[in-house]
């Protein structure tokens, strides 16, 4: 199958750091279709032979094994193509097209790597330019909006552009192996199934922190914070995926059905209950991996006074017959204590119990990253004499052992998927609107709080708020069991 893969924002960050070398790995893999054509567009002007030349210097700063070798990017680059665009410009469209149209590949994915005020004006063109046909997909980069307004706006100009099965609206969160794993773990196996409600289980935690700050992004991310950052999308999506309803096949829309369907299910929030049950928090200076590092505040170019919170734990419930009154714990941070994506299914005590000692329920830890796998924490006998207590155990996969072979990246999976038309891993319009329209009282209540984020140290799992959160039902987070 032959495409064409058009990068928009083709000397930004995402697509050198990311999207490229994404792309490379796919080539190395010989994963990527045969016939294959890559433009960047950007707006300077350059030959091909000096974009390929920049982006084998950016390659420089990839990690090592995932770097190619001359002889490497040699082949890889003559993929490569550049071409300058002004995207106000009509014209600059029509010049894309005859490119396009030159060689009229099976498939054009085009894919908006750029800020996300420009997606509306570069749609209106492309639609303008009849670069919407059919075998055009384009690919949308988040965040998508500020909020359900801004969010619906750019979705208007989407749909009056493309037909929803050519948008593939990127969450990389959906791309990561241990992420697609759950969808496996939850529907490839019958043993989780009868013990996956409110019956068994006690509470579902969420925890998705960084141990790096906000580096050189200060500006977006001070415009952003961590709820939209995080919680809107990365976070609820795995929400979705933990709490859905077995969908009845494997495609994009009966899967995507059932994501929001949870999505519309998730307890309101009003001023009173952001009040209780939302922490938000902001670091300052404290010591990571033993490194002494600055506080938000005196992070680049982030204003003196900026209440924008880099931590937020929450507490949702899913109003539904299968998770009725169970909570579930969301929490993300930056220059949190260590960089863990997890998500902890902990079950109920037993009902009776009949041995000594701390009777510690079960607990199942599904670890996303910096590892990938599946810990389930069980109660054992160590043989010894009658009455003694239990001794905690655990059954402990790590999936890129038990896959030796290269598993595929995040970006690479998506991008293979967005190339080959499979919609399973990206997020639909009204999911996306959903949890946009559920985050919003959050944004709402905080702008008249008052109050502002809660401060913790760097290196810290956040305010002591998050614990008292949790605490107050009678739990505690995985790390302080
Ligand atoms: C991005 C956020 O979507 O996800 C970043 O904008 C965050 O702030 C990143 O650092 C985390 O992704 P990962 O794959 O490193 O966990």
């Amino acid at each position: 199958m032959s495409f064409d893969l058009v990068f928009f924002g083709g000397t930004g960050d995402l697509t050198w750091r990311k999207l490229m070398p994404a792309l490379f790995q796919a080539f190395r893999h010989g994963k990527l279709p045969e016939g294959g054509r890559i433009l960047a567009v950007a707006r300077d002007e350059m030959p091909d032979e000096r974009y390929r030349e920049w982006l084998k210097e950016r390659f420089r700063e990839v990690d090592g094994s995932k770097r190619p070798t001359d002889e490497e990017f040699e082949k890889f680059g003559a993929l490569l193509h550049y071409r300058r665009m002004d995207l106000s410009q009509p014209e600059h469209y029509q010049k894309l097209k005859d490119w396009l149209e030159e060689r009229n590949a099976d498939t054009a994915v085009l894919y908006l790597a750029t800020s996300p005020h420009l997606f509306t004006q570069i749609c209106e063109q492309l639609g303008a330019a009849g670069l919407n046909t059919p075998k055009i997909r384009i690919v949308l980069e988040k965040p998508l909006g500020q909020d359900l307004a801004s969010a619906q706006q750019i979705n208007k100009v989407v749909r009056s552009v493309f037909h929803e099965s050519q948008a593939f609206r990127i969450d990389h969160y959906l791309g990561k192996p241990s992420v697609q794993n759950l969808m496996a773990l939850r529907f490839g196996n019958a043993l989780f199934e009868p013990l996956w409600r409110r019956e068994s289980i006690a509470n579902i935690q969420i925890t998705l922190a960084e141990s790096l700050g906000v580096g050189t992004r200060g500006p977006f991310y001070d415009q952003t914070g961590a709820l939209r950052d995080m919680i809107q999308n990365h976070a609820l999506q795995l929400l979705t995926m933990i709490a859905m309803e077995p969908p009845s096949t494997n495609d994009a829309d009966a899967i995507r059905d059932e994501k929001l369907k949870v999505l519309r299910s998730l307890k309101p929030f009003t001023a009173e209950s952001v009040a209780r049950d939302v922490v938000r928090g902001q670091y300052r200076a404290g010591n990571v991996d033993g490194k002494a590092v600055v506080g938000y505040l005196d992070e680049g170019k982030i204003p003196a006074e900026s209440e924008t919170e880099t931590f937020v734990a929450l507490r949702t419930e899913v109003q539904n017959w299968r998770w009725a009154g169970v909570p579930f714990y969301l929490r993300t941070g930056k220059r949190l204590a260590a960089r863990d994506a997890q998500i902890v299914v902990n079950f109920r005590e037993v009902p009776h119990p009949i041995f000594h000692g701390a009777n510690q329920a079960n607990r199942l830890i599904i670890k996303l990253q910096p590892e990938d796998g599946l810990e389930l924490q069980l109660l054992a006998s160590k043989g010894s004499a009658n009455g003694e207590a239990l001794t905690p155990v655990s059954l402990d996969l790590d999936f890129d052992k038990a896959f030796a072979s290269n598993r595929v990246g995040a970006y690479e999976r998506l991008l293979l998927d967005a190339i080959a038309g499979r919609l399973n891993l990206f997020v639909r319009s009204d999911e996306q609107e959903q949890a946009w329209r559920w985050v919003e009282p959050i944004l709402d209540a905080w702008k008249d709080d008052g109050i502002g984020p809660r401060h913790y140290n760097a290196g810290s799992w956040g305010p002591a708020a998050a614990s008292a959160l949790v605490a107050r039902d009678g739990f505690s987070w995985a790390e302080e069991a």
